[in-house]
């Protein structure tokens, strides 16, 4: 999810802060800093748990499941993994900060057993052993994450043969020229919401990055019309920096250069 302030002297993003634990109206213990999968007549904590559901559901999760999530923000998701769908070994990995101590407090409260909680960058996933998890998801955050084709072949590696791997990312449909005002535009909104240049991708560039790397395309779809416009209606009760940032990632959606995608790939059952 993008930004609510732009906290200029620390330069954390709004959704790396404990801000939308407090802001935004949650349901214990499912604190959510997505942006949710909107559908007439939701309010933000369903939209957000909704984001997750779908996720778990094309994951195939169940109490057999062993599963590692990274980015997993305020914690909400490791809820949903342990009580809705009953898996039994989670392990989460976030980077280090207010939302992973959140989190770490709110797993320790509620006895969540199941959920180891590691703090760090995606990377710190390289110390981990080859075919250990039979499913990988990263919910509304892959699109921080420096040098994705790497964490690609770290989630293959990483796969048990027919592990899934699943996710959601933003994807940028077309090319903006150079001197547009839009191009300013997205220059500023991706540099303070923290999405490196070069995960501006179309969604086949993904494909086939995801397809060179070996995984087999199970499913996609484009979730934009089901995330911006919720949102944007949604930040109408959030401060008016939020409701700028909504509106205008919306009115990018509507024009064509930004959508959201959801991803759901295969580790085949021969591949290394
Ligand atoms: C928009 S929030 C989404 C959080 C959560 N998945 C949810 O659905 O509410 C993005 C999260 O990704 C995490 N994140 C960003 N870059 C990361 C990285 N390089 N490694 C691990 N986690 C990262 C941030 O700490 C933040 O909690």
């Amino acid at each position: 999810m993008g930004i609510k302030s732009v906290k200029l002297k620390s330069m954390t993003p709004y959704p790396f802060t404990t801000g939308p634990a407090f802001d935004f109206p949650q349901n214990h213990p499912y604190y959510f800093s997505n942006f949710g999968y909107w559908e007439k007549g939701y309010d933000y904590p369903t939209a957000a748990k909704k984001m997750a559901i779908l996720t778990g559901d094309a994951a195939g999760l169940n109490k057999d499941s062993k599963l590692l999530e990274v980015g997993s923000g305020l914690g909400g998701s490791v809820f949903v993994w342990a009580k809705d769908f009953s898996v039994g070994e989670i392990l989460a990995v976030n980077l280090e900060g207010e939302q992973s101590k959140f989190a770490k407090d709110l797993i320790t409260n509620e006895q969540l057993n199941s959920v180891i909680w590691k703090e760090g960058d995606w990377k710190i996933i390289s110390n981990l052993e080859d075919s250990s998890f039979t499913h990988i998801i990263c919910l509304d955050c892959i699109y921080h994450f420096q040098d994705k084709p790497s964490f690609y072949k770290e989630v293959k590696r990483l796969l048990k043969p027919n592990g899934k791997f699943v996710f959601t990312d933003l994807s940028f449909p077309k090319s903006i020229g150079r001197f547009s005002l839009y191009y300013k535009f997205l220059e500023f909104l991706t540099s303070v919401a923290l999405v490196p240049k070069e995960n501006q991708n179309t969604t086949d560039q993904t494909l086939h990055t995801l397809n060179d790397i070996g995984f087999r395309i199970i499913r996609t779809e484009e979730w934009g019309e089901f995330v911006y416009p919720g949102f944007a209606e949604f930040a109408k009760s959030q401060t008016g920096t939020l409701q700028i940032f909504a509106n205008t990632i919306l009115h990018f959606y509507h024009s064509g250069f930004l959508n959201y995608q959801f991803y759901v790939v295969e580790k085949s059952e021969y591949s290394l």
